[in-house]
């Protein structure tokens, strides 16, 4: 593993260990649900020397910019509309707590991300240790997908329910997913039972998915200055 020249313990040297060692719950013959974020770009370049090395897998793309990451370093990748069969699916987190319930959506790639940890056998998340929180929204905001059609009453409902919204933009643009809906970053109180608050907002007309992604974590790789430590089974609660 490479690291950064500024500290051997950065972030994203962090971020590649976690990475990298996921790279032993991906078996040859199987297909693979990819993640988005700077994390699983780390497991692209892995896995890209495996594959040209001879391991034989197919990818599913949780995003546009996986796609193209992945179908540049030449990992097979299945269509779209396939139905897949996915054996397991690795993907970054913004923030996970003690029972390894997620906040995903950073990079905007929440909706499609959660459909493939959905569809898969096992599900990996691969983090860096200052990802692992007490309690989920005290720090990283909410991110919630929605459609653009009536997106300020869609807004509204959701400060009723007393959060704060804010429309992501990017370059002065707003932000559209690969779906070319909307993303809002939600910010209020901490969220003690993700579920509840995950059901509440979903229930609004509008909110096509909310970036909580509550029991759904079946492995967990953590990238510290100990080095990459591999959880296998989720905490009992
Ligand atoms: C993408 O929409 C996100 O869910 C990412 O998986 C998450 O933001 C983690 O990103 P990094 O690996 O870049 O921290």
């Amino acid at each position: 593993m490479s690291t950064d020249s500024s500290s051997s313990f950065s972030p994203s040297s962090l971020k590649q260990a976690a990475a990298e060692k996921s790279l032993e719950f991906i078996q040859d013959g199987t297909t693979v649900g990819l993640g988005t974020g700077s994390t699983v770009r780390y497991l692209l370049e892995a896995l890209a020397q495996r594959v040209q090395e001879g391991l034989r897998i197919q990818g599913v793309p949780t995003s546009q910019e996986t796609a193209a990451l992945a179908a540049k370093l030449n990992i097979p990748l299945v269509d779209d509309e396939a139905a897949w069969e996915i054996d397991v699916a690795i993907d970054g987190a913004d923030e996970i707590d003690p029972q390894w319930n997620l906040i995903k959506g950073g990079g905007g790639a929440l909706l499609r991300e959660k459909i493939i940890a959905a569809n898969a056998k096992k599900f990996v998340v691969i983090v860096d240790a200052a990802k692992q929180v007490s309690a989920l929204g005290l720090s990283f905001p909410l991110p919630v997908e929605v459609i653009p059609f009536g997106w300020p009453s869609t807004a509204r409902k959701i400060e009723q329910l007393g959060y704060q919204v804010t429309l992501r933009e990017k370059n002065n643009q707003t932000f559209l997913t690969d779906n070319h809906n909307y993303i809002f970053d939600l910010k209020g109180e901490e969220f003690n039972i993700p579920s509840e608050v995950a059901q509440q907002i979903l229930a609004l007309p509008g909110v096509v998915e909310v970036g909580l992604f509550v029991g759904m974590t079946s492995a967990l790789v953590v990238g510290s200055p100990q080095g990459a430590i591999v959880y296998h089974h989720p905490p009992v609660t």
